[in-house]
């Protein structure tokens, strides 16, 4: 698999979980991917339908259930990563409220409008094709909903966060294409996180 971002095909386990190497990565982002901050802006409320594409783990899902959310979905390339992510919501999951598919964001397989907010936690990097997902984002979410994309940086990244961080050039290319789509685009620096917020 080759990302947008980068010159060359990736193998590396945390893009491409499979097999053990993957499931190792998986726990370890579960243990280091601290998302609280993310959950704060996306501020979600009672009865709105919310979206995770790349949930790896489930970090974020774990979190997502004790919001007033009324539908959980998301979507992930590696059957790996779904099942480890969907394991401690078996009640939720047969009760229709948690729904984690296999998909990607180029092609979550949702409907149009759908979706109150959308959330891509680390993994906007990593998409083959960013134009393609960012469209499929935007024709997910809802008039009046918003999306949030976060990637490795913000003011205080670990070491490896801050290896991970994109240059300005490919940001600007993340920040056109949601312009070109969604009327208002905000990039804030969370510690260690930069987003993207945007609003269709
Ligand atoms: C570095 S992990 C991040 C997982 C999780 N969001 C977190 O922060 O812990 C990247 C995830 O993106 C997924 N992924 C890879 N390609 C993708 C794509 N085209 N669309 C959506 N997710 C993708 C991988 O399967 C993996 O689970």
């Amino acid at each position: 698999m080759k990302p947008w971002s980068a010159e060359e095909p990736t193998r590396s386990p945390f893009a491409v979980p499979r097999g053990i190497p993957g499931r190792l990565a998986g726990r370890l982002m579960l243990r280091t991917n601290r998302q609280w901050d993310l959950l704060d802006l996306l501020d979600v409320r009672e009865g709105e339908k919310v979206l995770e594409v790349g949930y790896g783990p489930g970090g974020l899902i774990r979190l997502l259930r004790r919001t007033p959310a009324e539908r959980i979905r998301g979507v992930d390339p590696s059957p790996e990563m779904r099942r480890l992510a969907a394991r401690p919501h078996r009640a939720e999951t047969a009760a229709g409220r948690i729904d984690l598919r296999l998909g990607t964001a180029e092609r979550t397989g949702f409907d149009d409008e759908e979706f109150d907010a959308v959330v891509s936690v680390n993994n906007v990097a990593i998409w083959p094709d960013l134009e393609a997902g960012l469209r499929e984002l935007h024709r997910v979410t809802r008039p009046g909903g918003r999306v949030l994309i976060a990637w490795h940086g913000g003011t205080r990244p670990s070491r490896i966060a801050r290896g991970l961080a994109l240059p300005e050039d490919k940001l600007a290319r993340i920040e056109h294409g949601l312009r070109d789509l969604f009327p208002t685009v905000t990039r804030r620096e969370l510690p260690a996180f930069t987003v993207y917020s945007a609003l269709r």
